[in-house]
């Protein structure tokens, strides 16, 4: 079972990755520390170490997993960030959503493009009700793009942070119904 298929925005691509995507995404965001500061997983220190996440990830497809590698459509060879469906409760109805992006391309509204359409893309081809993404509240970016997307604020929970030593940390949890989709 495959579900990351191809999915064409008006200005990405977004497709599954390769393996030889490995040393473009390590240059381009996994080896960034302002890209990773909120996200649940270390910097990369090596080209083999985004190799060895890749490998997993390509690996994973035949089971259903959903890891968008993000490229312009006028570039789709060159990787630029990475969007994923994490299916850890499909039984409960809802998978969560994990973005990045380079920080060359913040702020041009290129992952609100990916979030709808993957957004878009999960409804139409799961049965899931619902979508979750957490961001930690002082994430600001990537809430902002959760609300324009028209995921809703659901809850804020304290957890702690295994990245941060186990830091109590404040996240908020967003979420977007299935019912409300027609909305994008
Ligand atoms: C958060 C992130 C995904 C946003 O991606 P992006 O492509 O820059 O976002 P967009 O350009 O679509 O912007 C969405 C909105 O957020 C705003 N925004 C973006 N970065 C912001 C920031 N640092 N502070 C405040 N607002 C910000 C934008 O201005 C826009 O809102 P507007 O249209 O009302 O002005 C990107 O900065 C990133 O990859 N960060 C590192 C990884 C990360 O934090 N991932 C999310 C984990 S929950």
């Amino acid at each position: 079972m495959i579900r990351t298929f191809p999915i064409q925005t008006p200005r990405l691509y977004l497709r599954q990755f390769a393996v030889q995507d490995a040393a473009r995404a390590y240059d381009n965001w996994m080896s960034d520390g302002d890209v990773t500061e909120f996200l649940s997983w270390e910097t990369h220190r090596s080209r083999e170490e985004s190799e060895r996440t890749i490998k997993n990830w390509v690996l994973s497809y035949e089971f259903g997993t959903m890891d968008w590698c993000i490229t312009l459509l006028k570039q789709k060879q060159e990787p630029i960030g990475s969007i994923t469906a994490v299916q850890d409760f499909p039984d409960k109805g809802y998978c969560e959503l994990g973005y990045c992006i380079s920080k060359d391309h913040w702020g041009k509204g290129y992952m609100t493009e990916a979030v709808k359409a993957v957004t878009g893309f999960i409804f139409q081809n799961t049965d899931y009700t619902w979508i979750q993404a957490r961001c930690d509240s002082e994430n600001h970016g990537s809430r902002r793009c959760l609300e324009k997307c028209n995921y809703k604020h659901a809850a804020d929970l304290d957890l702690p942070c295994a990245k941060r030593k186990g830091e109590i940390r404040t996240y908020s949890m967003m979420r977007i119904d299935r019912r409300d989709t027609v909305m994008i």
